[in-house]
């Protein structure tokens, strides 16, 4: 298990990047808009683990809403398991409470979001490329 990505709920994109990949000199390996999630997103790998930067594409779904309450800031931390299903029911066996079912992106990457209350404050995202010898960016 490692840390896959730490992500960044942002206003501007492009402001973060000014950021991001200007004055700190991170690369960004992908940018791209994931509709079903209803945000644009880049990604700036940082040896294994990115730093992923999340813009909402509406500022009423989750992550406007979070901006608007909480502010820019960190929104999730992500870890890649090799079997999510096997990971879900060993935290739902230890009485974790799940924020959303197990999703998968077109890619076949599958990923789940555990809540906040069960992981002391840190919405805690699950993680498992279609293939474990590749790091998809998804
Ligand atoms: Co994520």
């Amino acid at each position: 298990m490692h840390i896959h990505h730490i992500a960044i709920a942002v206003k501007d994109l492009d402001a973060a990047l000014e950021f991001y990949r200007d004055a700190l000199g991170v690369t960004v390996s992908k940018r791209h808009t994931v509709p079903a999630e209803g945000v644009e997103v880049a990604f700036l790998p940082c040896g294994e683990t990115k730093v992923e930067l999340l813009q909402p594409l509406d500022p009423n779904n989750g992550i406007g809403r979070f901006i608007e309450k909480r502010g820019e800031g960190i929104h999730h931390l992500c870890v890649q398991v090799e079997d999510i299903e096997a990971t879900v029911a060993q935290l739902q066996t230890a009485g974790a409470r799940l924020a959303t079912e197990i999703r998968a992106h077109p890619d076949g990457t599958r990923y789940a979001f555990v809540h906040p209350k069960s992981t002391h404050g840190v919405l805690l995202e699950l993680y498992q490329p279609p293939d474990l010898t590749g790091f998809e960016d998804l």
